[in-house]
């Protein structure tokens, strides 16, 4: 049992392995946030403190006390227009055009098992490793029932959290603002990290002090973003991999969101996390329910490893689903930086072809195979084969490849629609775009209005009839521009402030009918790399592609900033070639090699052009990745090194029982005359003896976690490390 209720005193504790998390109905039926942090298995309420404070708003049941005040409280869920003047949870416009909401306790539910949402993606689990809390509050002037739902995976350290809000009333009501998660922490001095970017550079991590007032990360474009990903962290100052309190929060959400912490007047913080309500107004008609996204949190004492332990199993075990969840994962060949849109089937046969002869299970056909796709101005939505490139079609070229031992899978961009298109000129309303204006242009493509059913039902069946048509055993599925000209016909002039989330909702209704239609096929998600890598895309797609930026320097730190939240397998991540595509960088195959090992594996340029000592390098690495791949993607995830400030990228993957580790790594620059690098292991079995496979020498595991191992002595810059290590029985 994780979740306990105190009748008496109204408190509730969720209580995991190692955290606790709790809240109290007061007498007034506020619910109040107590405590999220190591377990006490005592009251937290006694920490609370009552201050008057001048220009505080009082509740008016609260009679002259000056001491009660909404805007110094840790609460559960803040609303606005009640006296609360940090960031707030919900907002409301009801008929009278007044938005107040003053949400006070009814009662409360638990169950076994783990809730769902309706048409959101959300973490799933077992009744025997879950439980459920909702309580319920309602609004003491009218007729809004808002709903708190918690997820508990005890095991993991895990607490999920989202809202349902119902209209029991008989007039609309207008959401303004309806976040998932709402946490106030009235203790401690905090840091937050988050993870910004661009295209080509996204998760770089940023850990800042608090500021006094509101510090934001955020996105507008409709999806999730290269620029800020829906994940925050909360740390100590003192906080590092292995010590120090933190709390983490991912958004399973791929569409614009905010994160917003501020850091009140009595040094207190609050957490706000959510759709983004700068693009958000909903209707809610009597009867209805609006059910937030869910928030994943986990809280460690011991540092920002253990925080990335939790996450990784959640989002590998309880978000990632289908065939592929924990499978091995095939090796790809993927022709984009190979090609470009210049190819046709002998070209891509050749490529397949020496592909196979060195170990590849996969070939993946990228942009270009479809409708007059011969540059990115053209073809989008024409999801039908290309003849002048693809002579045979699709079913020829796929069993091609089947007689070479291997596999075919395809890119889509579904989502898309370039105005050179036959689906253009047949269905001009498709593409989203306000009818008085001309629309804005991204990639020179319009987005389609997924809100559409007639748009989803179309791309449903191009799709499967694709999918039908070949032997076809995974799908790229990318997303090239930021969206704009929210409008769409399918509402009404007053309601296109739903358009943005009906979009994901129904990005998500067709990602769920094809991945249950096509259960055999391994999804993989991209967004012109990583700008749409979240916990929404990865319940569909169990990999994402992670950045179009495949140099092996930069994708240490684009690697290590992913890998604060989202688990190894996620990483869709390949070599290629040199000098870099992205930025004309040449880096030892090797080092390619090592480091795309760190996620889903691949390589993305004609292996035809390799010498022949690199080609036997490729195929002694594909050997290595299959060798290791489950422990990479089922073992633990050490982040040895900082490689944003430090002199090069360490990591370590260790298997559950800790009798094998894997150390990878890129030595940044090669000086002359200096003493070699030194890292400590860390997880290891301090008494084992382990065996470093790559010398055959006997290290204590005490040693290696205390005084580390001197790395290999470098030659030339980005110099490859891999090391792996087998305790002795
Ligand atoms: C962006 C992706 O990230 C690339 O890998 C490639 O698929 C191109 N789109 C194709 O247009």
């Amino acid at each position: 049992m994780a979740i306990f209720v105190n009748e008496k005193t109204g408190l509730f504790q969720i209580i995991t392995d190692n955290t606790e998390y709790q809240m109290k109905a007061d007498k007034y039926g506020v619910l109040k946030h107590l405590w999220y942090g190591e377990k006490t298995g005592y009251d937290m309420e006694y920490l609370q403190n009552y201050p008057d404070v001048g220009f505080s708003g009082n509740i008016y049941d609260a009679g002259n006390d000056r001491t009660y005040s909404l805007d110094t409280l840790p609460l559960e869920y803040a609303c606005e227009g009640v006296g609360d003047y940090r960031i707030t949870g919900i907002s409301a416009v009801h008929s009278d055009g007044s938005c107040a909401l003053d949400l006070r306790y009814k009662g409360y539910r638990i169950s076994r098992g783990k809730y769902g949402i309706n048409g959101l993606p959300a973490v799933y689990a077992d009744e025997n490793e879950s439980e459920t809390l909702e309580i319920i509050l309602r609004d003491k002037y009218s007729n809004i029932e808002v709903t708190l739902r918690y997820g508990v995976l005890p095991k993991l350290d895990i607490i999920t959290r989202c809202v349902s809000i119902a209209n029991n009333g008989n007039v609309p009501v207008i959401l303004t603002k309806a976040a998932s998660l709402c946490l106030d922490i009235a203790y401690g001095e905090w840091e937050w990290m988050h993870f910004h970017g661009r295209h080509t550079m996204e998760r770089v991590t940023e850990r800042s002090p608090l500021i006094h007032g509101i510090q934001e990360s955020s996105s507008k474009r409709g999806t999730s973003s290269h620029h800020q990903n829906p994940s925050v962290l909360l740390c100590s100052p003192d906080c590092t991999e292995t010590s120090g309190s933190c709390i983490g929060a991912v958004l399973a959400y791929s569409g614009s969101f905010k994160t917003q912490i501020e850091l009140d007047q009595q040094e207190q913080v609050r957490l706000v996390m959510g759709i983004n309500p700068e693009l958000f107004r909903w209707e809610l008609k009597p009867s209805e329910v609006f059910d937030t996204p869910e928030v994943i949190m986990s809280y460690s004492a011991n540092g920002m490893e253990k925080l990335s332990h939790n996450f990784h199993k959640v989002i590998r075990e309880h978000v990632c689903r289908g065939k592929y969840k924990l499978a091995k994962r095939p090796v790809l060949i993927n022709n984009w930086e190979a090609t470009y849109f210049d190819f046709n089937e002998e070209k891509i046969l050749g490529i397949a072809e020496q592909a196979a002869a060195l170990g590849v299970d996969m070939l993946v056909l990228d942009d270009g195979w479809f409708g007059k796709r011969n540059d990115d101005c053209s073809g989008l939505g024409d999801w039908f084969v290309n003849e002048e490139k693809l002579c045979g079609g699709l079913g020829s070229l796929s069993k091609k490849l089947n007689e070479m031992g291997m596999k075919f899978g395809l890119w889509f961009e579904p989502e898309m629609i370039s105005e050179d298109s036959e689906l253009y000129r047949t269905h001009p309303e498709w593409a989203i775009r306000i009818p008085s204006r001309d629309p804005i242009r991204s990639r020179y493509q319009l987005v389609l209005d997924m809100t559409n059913p007639d748009v989803r039902e179309y791309l449903f069946e191009s799709m499967s009839n694709i999918l039908k048509s070949a032997d076809i055993s995974y799908i790229k599925w990318d997303m090239n521009r930021s969206i704009c000209d929210w409008y769409t016909p399918c509402l009404s002039a007053e309601n296109q402030g739903e358009m943005p989330h009906r979009y994901v909702l129904g990005l998500y209704e067709l990602l769920e009918q094809l991945t249950t239609a096509f259960p055999n096929v391994l999804f993989e998600g991209c967004s012109g790399g990583g700008g749409r890598f979240d916990a929404g895309m990865l319940y569909y797609c169990p990999q994402i592609w992670c950045s179009d930026d495949t140099d092996a320097y930069e994708r240490t730190k684009i690697q290590y900033g992913t890998s604060f939240f989202y688990p190894i397998s996620a990483v869709g991540s390949h070599v290629s070639a040199v000098p870099n595509h992205q930025t004309g960088r040449i880096t030892p195959i090797e080092t390619r090699a090592v480091t795309a090992m760190a996620g889903s594996f691949g390589y993305e340029l004609d292996l035809n052009t390799l010498s022949n000592e690199e080609k036997q390098e490729v195929s002694e690495q594909i050997v290595r990745f299959k060798k290791y791949s489950e422990l990479i993607h089922n073992g633990l995830y050490y982040r040895l090194s900082d490689p944003i400030n430090g002199k090069f990228a360490v990591w370590e993957f260790v298997s559950e029982d800790k009798n094998e580790a894997l150390v990878h790594g890129v030595i940044f620059q090669t000086e002359p005359n200096r003493t070699q690098y030194r890292i400590k292991l860390r997880g290891l079995l301090p008494e084992a003896d382990y065996r470093l496979e790559e010398n055959g020498e006997i290290y204590k595991g005490r040693a290696l976690m205390n005084g580390g191992i001197l790395l290999p002595k470098s030659w030339g810059d980005n110099f490859p490390v891999q090391m792996h290590f087998t305790a002795e029985a």
